[in-house]
């Protein structure tokens, strides 16, 4: 049966891959983010490549309450449930972004103010938004972290706000479990193909991150479509509360 599969950030880089990989199994694919045009496009491209389903895009910056609420009454009035949650929208404020102003103070508090809401409350609304809306029993909730929840980020803004996630879902599991909803993280390391480094990516910087894998490669958007894909089936009934690393052993470094 087709499923209801919502995508935050569906309209680039990891997000447009899981809103793929769900619109070939024909399920009714709804993709968010700010860009109006970058969503529709998005949307376009993947009908128009022969998807089975029809992909549909619903602006809204996710991290403002009213918005995750708009959204909700859309999608309430549209299909009156959500199979599937995957939460995509997010990233690391402090890169590429222009020279912050201000002392050491207000520049830590501007990035550690955006990373919270870029990935923290992105995730943290919508969920909420959407709470009656699960399927259950068999809703799937899917949140992206990174590696750097593990490792640092640098300045461990971005980094704290993706740990932040883990006890929310932990959590999450426990309140929906006996409703039959899992909730589930996906940690993912250096994944080439997004807009994620905004440009930002030196050369030297990519060998590093790729030498630091054990499998001597970038991961690309399909390795963790794949595996939100697999964490959503039926079958993955019994996983919930976990955290899934796809980051190619670079966890463990070289
Ligand atoms: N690429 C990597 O190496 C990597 C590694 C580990 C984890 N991750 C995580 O994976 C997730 C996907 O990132 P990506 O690599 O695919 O980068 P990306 O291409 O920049 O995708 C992020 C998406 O989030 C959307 N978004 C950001 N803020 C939003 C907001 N407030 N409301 C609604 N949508 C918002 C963006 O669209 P708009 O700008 O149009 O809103 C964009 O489509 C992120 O959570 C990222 O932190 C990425």
């Amino acid at each position: 049966m087709s499923r209801v599969v919502v995508v935050s950030g569906g309209g680039t880089g990891i997000g447009r891959a899981v809103a793929e990989r769900f619109a070939q199994d024909a399920d009714e694919v709804v993709v968010i983010g700010r860009r109006a045009d970058v969503l529709d496009r998005a949307a376009a491209e993947i009908t128009d490549a022969g998807a089975p389903a029809k992909v549909v895009a619903v602006t809204a910056d996710l991290s403002d309450p009213a918005e995750a609420d708009r959204v909700r009454t859309v999608l309430g009035e549209r299909y009156g449930r959500v199979d599937v949650l995957v939460h995509s929208a997010g990233g690391n404020a402090a890169l590429g972004a222009p020279a912050s102003q201000g002392s050491p103070a207000a520049q830590a508090a501007a990035h550690w103010t955006e990373n919270f809401r870029s990935n923290v409350l992105t995730t943290v609304l919508l969920t909420e938004a959407l709470r009656d809306l699960f399927t259950a029993p068999g809703g799937r909730i899917v949140l992206l972290s990174s590696i750097a929840a593990y490792r640092g980020s640098g300045s461990g803004s971005y980094a704290g706000a993706k740990a932040a996630l883990h006890p929310y879902a932990y959590d999450l599991a426990a309140a929906l479990g006996g409703q039959g909803v899992t909730v589930n993280v996906v940690a993912p390391g250096y994944i080439a193909d997004t807009e994620f480094f905004r440009g930002a990516l030196s050369a030297e910087r990519e060998q590093l991150l790729i030498a630091q894998t054990s499998t001597g490669r970038a991961g690309i958007p399909q390795d963790v479509a794949e595996t939100v894909h697999w964490l959503a089936s039926p079958s993955a009934g019994q996983i919930t509360g976990q955290i899934i690393q796809v980051n190619g052993g670079a966890e463990r470094g070289r």
